[in-house]
């Protein structure tokens, strides 16, 4: 992409950023002043990156971090991202409602979301006037792709007064016409306040099957849903766990809410990304399998160097379009602009936030 076309986009999003500072590609060589500058958090990281692959990381985040700093960017990173990135250039990293909260309250001028496309809109929807950067427009999501705005209008008149919840994992189009949104963090209490606020017994979530019917088991309200499923997520099937289990008795599981109902019912443990490190870092297994995608464990592993980590695992291709290479052209190029129709953007904003005020 020549600037011309980085800009024309961006005035398209109402950013006049002509002024924005040209700034010049840096080097990536592995010289040893990078390599003196970065000996400490090689450390902590060796286990899960060789010596090879840091020599060719090591660079992009020494520039990756200045850049940051010439741009007043913040880099908001999911718990999927791999190591190099989790690790090194996130100023924040967490679950879809840690970096949804994180969102709203960041005071950067620029907001590099490192993640999929649905979380980069939520980041833009919580501040429209920013400019939020994906490094790769292409990192969708197998949920957010399940269900259009028209699905929900349907769904609307189908079911007349029952709440329609949506899990995060969706478009701003479809965000816009629910009445709040969910994450994996706070299903149950989202879906429960809806009935109570909308005195009905049923209410729809969507577009996740398995993360409704997972609800489901745990509330008496009916929850009601939709076809859609997390690529990632639906492969793990309820005999691959009682094999593993068979196998290694002693193991734990802790698995996704996004998989399978009979997943979590061989799991030890089921919560949002988040959730499942907190659970690592307090009960200290002596083995465990993450039931999720890989990046998790290792990610994980860095901390709590006792723990085992059994790794049948699936990856995510859509997180893993993210890479420190298109991370340094995002900041570099200002590139690509998440953009949201004004209007769908503010309907957009009314399910986010009654979530983020519900849960304080
Ligand atoms: P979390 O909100 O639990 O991080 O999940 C997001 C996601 O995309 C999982 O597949
Ligand atoms: Fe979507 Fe599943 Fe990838 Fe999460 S892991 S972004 S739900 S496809």
């Amino acid at each position: 992409m020549n600037l011309s076309d980085i800009s024309a986009n961006r005035v398209a999003c109402g950013h006049n950023t002509r002024s924005a500072p040209i700034l010049p590609r840096p080097s990536l060589e592995f010289t040893p002043e990078t390599e003196a500058a970065l000996a400490g958090l090689y450390a902590r990281l060796r286990d899960v990156i060789t010596p090879q692959d840091w020599r060719v990381h090591a660079p992009y985040i020494r520039a990756i971090n200045d850049l940051k700093k010439q741009r007043n960017a913040v880099l908001l990173a999911h718990n999927y991202m791999t190591p190099e990135i989790f690790h090194t250039v996130a100023d924040f990293a967490g679950d879809s409602l840690a970096l949804a909260r994180e969102a709203a309250r960041s005071d950067a001028d620029v907001i590099v979301q490192a993640g999929v496309h649905f979380m980069a809109e939520t980041s833009k929807i919580l501040n429209p006037g920013k400019m939020v950067l994906i490094p790769d427009q292409q990192a969708g999501c197998s949920l957010a792709d399940s269900i259009t705005a028209a699905d929900v209008r349907r769904l609307r008149e189908k079911y007349p007064g029952v709440p329609i919840v949506t899990y995060i994992n969706t478009s701003a189009d479809v965000k816009a016409e629910c009445d709040i949104t969910c994450t994996s963090a706070n299903a149950v209490q989202v879906v429960e306040a809806m009935a109570r606020e909308y005195d009905s017994r049923e209410v729809l979530l969507i577009p996740d099957e398995f993360l409704a019917q997972n609800v489901a088991g745990q509330t008496d309200v009916t929850v009601l849903t939709w076809k859609g499923h997390c690529e990632v997520h639906e492969r793990f099937t309820g005999p691959q766990m009682r094999s593993f289990r068979n196998a290694e008795p002693e193991m734990k599981i802790i698995a996704h809410p996004e998989c399978p109902p009979d997943v979590l019912d061989e799991a030890d443990f089921s919560g949002s990304t988040s959730g499942m490190i907190n659970w690592v870092q307090k009960h200290q297994p002596e083995k465990v399998m993450l039931v999720t995608e890989c990046s998790m464990s290792d990610n994980i592993a860095v901390e709590n160097p006792d723990v085992k980590f059994i790794r049948p695992c699936n990856l995510c291709p859509h997180m893993k379009r993210i890479t420190l290479p298109a991370i340094l052209d995002s900041l570099l190029e200002l590139k690509d602009e998440v953009c949201i129709d004004p209007e769908i953007a503010a309907a957009a904003r009314k399910p986010i936030e009654r979530m983020i005020n519900l849960d304080h």
